[in-house]
C-alpha cells in the first residue's frame, strides 16, 4: 500500500480552517470541496489514459484522453458525500457508486447499510471518498468490497488520517497484488479513546451536515 500526504501550502491553509471549531457548516462544506479538488489532482496521477490526436486550428496535436472504462468514484455515506463534488469537478466523466457504512461507536467496527455499485468492476480504477481515516475499519471494508467485485486498483482520498488507521490498512492489504493508495491532507497524532482523530476536526459528518 502507498500513502501520500499532500504537502502544499494551500492544502495546509484550507485544512487549518477546516479544523477550526469556529468554522460553520457552509464554510466547512466549501473548504472540504476545495480541499478534495486539490487532493484529487494528486490522487489521479495514475489515472489511465490512451493516446489521442486532435486537430488544432493550426495542425494535428498528439495528446491523451481518459481510458475506458471510466473511473468509479465511491463516496462512503454520509460524510463522503461532502467530498463528491470536489472530486467530480476534476473527473466529470467518472461514474459514481455509493456505499452506506456506519461505524458502531461501541465496537468501532464498520456496518454496511447500503450498496449501489456495479456488480462487475473488472478493469475499473476506483476512488473511495472517506474524510476521516480513523481506525481504518470502514475504509478497509470498503476497499475489500471493491476488490471482491473485480476493481483493478483503489485509491482512497481522506481529508485526515490517523497512524492507527494507516497501520490497519497496511496490515489488511499487505499481501494484495492490486495497487492500494491512500491520499490525505495530513497524518495526525493518534486516536483518542472514542476513536476520534487527535487533533482532527471532530465528527466530519456533523460538521458538514449538522447533528442529525
Ligand atoms: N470520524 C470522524 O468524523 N471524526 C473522527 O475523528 C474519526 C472518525
Amino acid at each position: 500500500m502507498k500513502t501520500l500526504v499532500v504537502d502544499h501550502p494551500l492544502v495546509a491553509h484550507k485544512l487549518t480552517a477546516l479544523r477550526d471549531e469556529r468554522t460553520d457548516s457552509p464554510t466547512f462544506r466549501r473548504l472540504a470541496d476545495e480541499l478534495v479538488t486539490l487532493l484529487a489532482y494528486e490522487a489521479t496521477r495514475d489515472v489511465r489514459v490512451v493516446e489521442a490526436t486532435v486537430s488544432t486550428p493550426v495542425a494535428q496535436a498528439h495528446g491523451v484522453r481518459l481510458a475506458r472504462p471510466a473511473p468509479l468514484v465511491v463516496p462512503i455515506l454520509r460524510a463522503g458525500l461532502g467530498m463528491l463534488d470536489g472530486m467530480t469537478r476534476l473527473l466529470p466523466t467518472a461514474e459514481v457508486g455509493f456505499l452506506g457504512m456506519i461505524r458502531d461507536e461501541g465496537t468501532l467496527t464498520a456496518q454496511t447499510y447500503a450498496t449501489r455499485l456495479p456488480e462487475d468492476l473488472s478493469g475499473r480504477q476506483c476512488y473511495v471518498l472517506d474524510p476521516m481515516l480513523a481506525t481504518g475499519g470502514t475504509l478497509a471494508a470498503a476497499v475489500e468490497l471493491l476488490f471482491r467485485r473485480g476493481a483493478e486498483d483503489v485509491t482512497a482520498i481522506c481529508l485526515l488520517a490517523a497512524p492507527e488507521g494507516l497501520a490497519h490498512m497496511e496490515t489488511v492489504f499487505a499481501d494484495f497484488t492490486n495497487p492500494v493508495r491512500v491520499v490525505t491532507a495530513a497524518l495526525d497524532e493518534r486516536l483518542n479513546e472514542h476513536g476520534y482523530i487527535v487533533p482532527g476536526l471532530g465528527d466530519a459528518g456533523d460538521r458538514l451536515y449538522g447533528v442529525v
